[in-house]
């Protein structure tokens, strides 16, 4: 029995992917490679919405396929590729394009949010067609499954849309995807300020990957915590606590119940002691193996072109049943 395909991706926007990134995603891409046939996209051509240098993009791009696989996810198991290596990918987004409404495009949050921050002509027109660009990504792979986070639903959505219009009007075409959601994943705060996600717009208060095991602790024992000393699990009064006892259970397996009994009695020192020992415990393997791919680039190149070259064939079948339907 085939088991059913999932496709997942991340954007080169960052040096180096944070703890958020790894608990909160490659966690579960890692898990999800024995029970699906995964796909997992660096999608560089998402990132071009941003203004970034060309050679720091493609630093970016090599540097987060090597945390993919630093991580765990395995090449051998799950094709790893960048979204640019497939032509597909911009090309079925003009046809999609082509049955999606301005308005109902226009009705996108995220687009709705940074359009407002950015002004009409600090926006890029490609931060418009951003999650038709994601539908493309999903509906070529006849993806079943897809892994999102709250923040992506309303695309995937679109996305669910896209396809059953496609197949409304053209005739079954597309694989309708159905949202994977991914039970208790952990959602990790900024660590200066809890009650904020961590994420790349504020590295001062991340954990990263990439980080020197030294920076990493210190960033820990800096972490912002609150006047009280007892070490109890409550979002709403004590986010940096909190957050620090979610990162601990996740890595380390005792439940958030037993870390409050176990630290009974200790420090907020204690607690941060001992966490930064348990963070450098798991992603100092992570780095060191992501360093090592990244010293041998041209390895590297030769994973993500065998990954290019295992889902071509299923894209450029995509897009040919497409090309047919619309009369291209
Ligand atoms: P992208 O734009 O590539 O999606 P993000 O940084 O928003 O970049 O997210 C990449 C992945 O990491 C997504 O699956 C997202 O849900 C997850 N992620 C990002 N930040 C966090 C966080 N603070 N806690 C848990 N998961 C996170
Ligand atoms: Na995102």
């Amino acid at each position: 029995p085939t088991r059913p395909r999932l496709f997942s991706g991340m954007q080169p926007t960052q040096d180096s992917l944070h703890i958020g990134n790894y608990l909160g995603a490659l966690v579960n891409w890692v898990s999800m490679q024995e029970e699906f046939e995964a796909i997992y996209s660096v999608v560089d051509l998402h990132s071009l919405t941003v203004d970034v240098d060309p050679g720091v993009l493609r630093t970016r791009t090599r540097a987060t396929a090597a945390q993919y696989i630093a991580a765990g996810v395995d090449p051998a198991k799950s094709a790893i590729f960048v979204q640019s290596h497939v032509a597909e990918h911009a090309e079925l987004t003009w046809v999609l394009s082509c049955i999606t409404g301005f308005g109902e495009a226009g009705r996108m949050t995220q687009f709705k949010d940074k359009s407002s921050k950015r002004g009409s002509e600090g926006t890029n027109v490609g931060l418009f067609t951003y999650p038709i660009l994601m539908a493309a990504d999903i509906l070529l792979y006849d993806a079943a499954r897809v892994p999102v986070g709250e923040d992506q639903r309303q695309h995937l959505e679109l996305s669910r849309n896209l396809a059953q219009r496609f197949n409304g009007r053209y005739g079954e075409t597309f694989v309708v995807p159905e949202p994977h959601i991914l039970q208790a994943t952990a959602k990790i705060q900024d660590l200066q300020e809890p009650t904020a996600k961590m994420s790349k717009t504020s590295p001062a208060g991340s954990i990263d990957l990439l980080a020197d095991p030294k920076q990493t602790a210190k960033r820990i024992r800096s972490a912002v915590t609150d006047l009280e000393r007892e070490i109890r699990y409550d979002e709403a009064e004590k986010p940096g606590i909190s957050n620090l006892l979610s990162i601990y259970s996740a890595l380390d397996g005792r439940t958030i119940a037993q870390l409050e009994t176990d630290y009974e009695g200790k420090g907020y020192g204690d607690l941060k002691k001992d966490l930064a020992e348990v963070v450098v415990g798991v992603l100092g393997p992570i780095r060191e193996r992501a360093m090592q791919l990244l010293d041998d680039p041209a390895e590297l190149d030769r994973i993500l072109a065998d990954g290019a070259e295992r889902v071509r064939p299923i894209a450029s079948a995509t897009l040919a049943r497409v090309y047919d339907r619309v009369g291209l």
